[in-house]
């Protein structure tokens, strides 16, 4: 699905569209409509004239592939006119929430959990931003911005947990799983310094509540699945978190900020390498069927950045804050910089040819560093 169809799909929904949300961010609403038109996209061949369309399944095969955002599930009539439009059903999330990073998704939502006061999950050192000068509105935002932030890290412990039996679950190399479990402990101090700053701003003591995991861990079902589970929230997902941090710390002065956010870019590039490594080492254990699964995930493109206000307070930036909306460009930005790249050096869109190996971990690494 392209990237112009899932824009239109969206925006023929109402829905709100923003690059974060092609990492994976699903929020509770679901939203289906029956009575939507779709046209084929230009670069599936338009018919020159009415009658001349694909038949209603064989456009439901050229409309249906799930993008992260909707899906068409079914196509219930003939295309009409040069276009090619069709009656259809379609079902999508409304985002009401982005997550960069890799939170754990269970049964199609983000597992997060509730702030709750404590210091349970609190680094040994303090975290002690200087808050001279920061005003009380301020303090209120930064200790939302930081409290969000160490509910997604939370939830990747759990993402990490699950890639982690994934691996096991389709015999994926030890070193690998070396890895996964190395970023199941980062993502911990992740989510305890995050811990330790919401707590500084906020003069009282948070850490994360009880995890909602669901009925059951949905390990993948195939190696196709994993590839594609692990292009969409590793590739994208950990590449742009790494992108992101990189970009916060650029613009952030306190010195407890700047020593958390880099820690974190450093190790969300890692953790972002060890998708690419595994995507790389499925394909060339599972061959077309699984590189297909990936190419899928990556041909559905980045979203585009909601308009709107993107300017944040200098007093903010400085503590690492960015407002959603600048988060949104900038992940854009990382998409073109280091995403794309890296999928071209993976090869994963090259068709049938012999895949030209040359994605390594440096690419990543050295990308994201700038
Ligand atoms: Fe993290
Ligand atoms: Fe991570």
């Amino acid at each position: 699905m392209s990237s112009r169809l899932r824009t239109h799909l969206l925006a023929t929904l109402g829905v709100t569209m923003s690059a974060g949300c092609w990492s994976p961010c699903v929020s509770e609403a679901k939203m289906t409509t029956d009575d939507t038109e779709l046209c084929l996209p230009a670069d599936t061949g338009d018919a020159d004239t009415a009658g001349s369309c694909p038949s209603a399944t064989d456009a439901l095969s050229m409309l249906a592939a799930d993008s992260f955002a909707c899906t068409v599930v079914s196509v219930h009539g003939e295309g009409t006119g040069a276009d090619c439009c069709y009656p259809v059903t379609v079902e999508c999330h409304d985002f009401s929430c982005c997550a960069y990073g890799r939170p754990y998704v269970a049964e199609g939502s983000v597992r997060s959990a509730e702030a709750r006061p404590g210091a349970g999950w609190h680094p040994a050192a303090p975290m002690t931003p200087d808050l001279r000068g920061v005003s009380a509105d301020q303090r209120r935002a930064l200790a939302a911005f930081w409290t969000k932030n160490m509910l997604s890290e939370h939830s990747s412990v759990a993402g990490f947990h699950r890639f982690a039996l994934d691996l096991l679950a389709h015999g994926a190399p030890l070193d690998l799983l070396l890895r996964a479990q190395a970023a199941i402990v980062e993502e911990v101090q992740h989510t305890r310094m995050c811990a330790a700053l919401a707590s500084a701003y906020a003069g009282a003591p948070i850490e994360p509540g009880p995890l909602p995991m669901g009925v059951a861990a949905p390990i993948a079902s195939s190696l196709a699945e994993l590839a594609a589970m692990t292009a969409k929230e590793g590739c994208v997902g950990e590449t742009l978190a790494a992108w992101l941090a990189e970009s916060m710390l650029r613009d952030a002065t306190d010195p407890a900020v700047r020593h958390v956010l880099t820690r974190i870019a450093r190790d969300e590039a890692r953790h972002a390498a060890i998708a690419w490594a595994t995507v790389r080492w499925a394909i060339e254990v599972g061959g077309a069927p699984v590189r297909a699964a990936v190419a899928a995930v990556f041909a559905t493109g980045p979203g585009v950045p909601a308009p709107g206000d993107s300017a944040a307070e200098p007093g903010l930036v400085a503590h690492g804050f960015l407002p959603d909306r600048r988060l949104d460009q900038l992940a854009l930005d990382g998409w073109r910089e280091v995403v794309m790249p890296c999928i071209a050096a993976l090869g994963a869109l090259g068709g049938d040819r012999a895949a030209p190996w040359a994605v390594r971990e440096e690419l990543v690494c050295s990308a994201v560093a700038g």
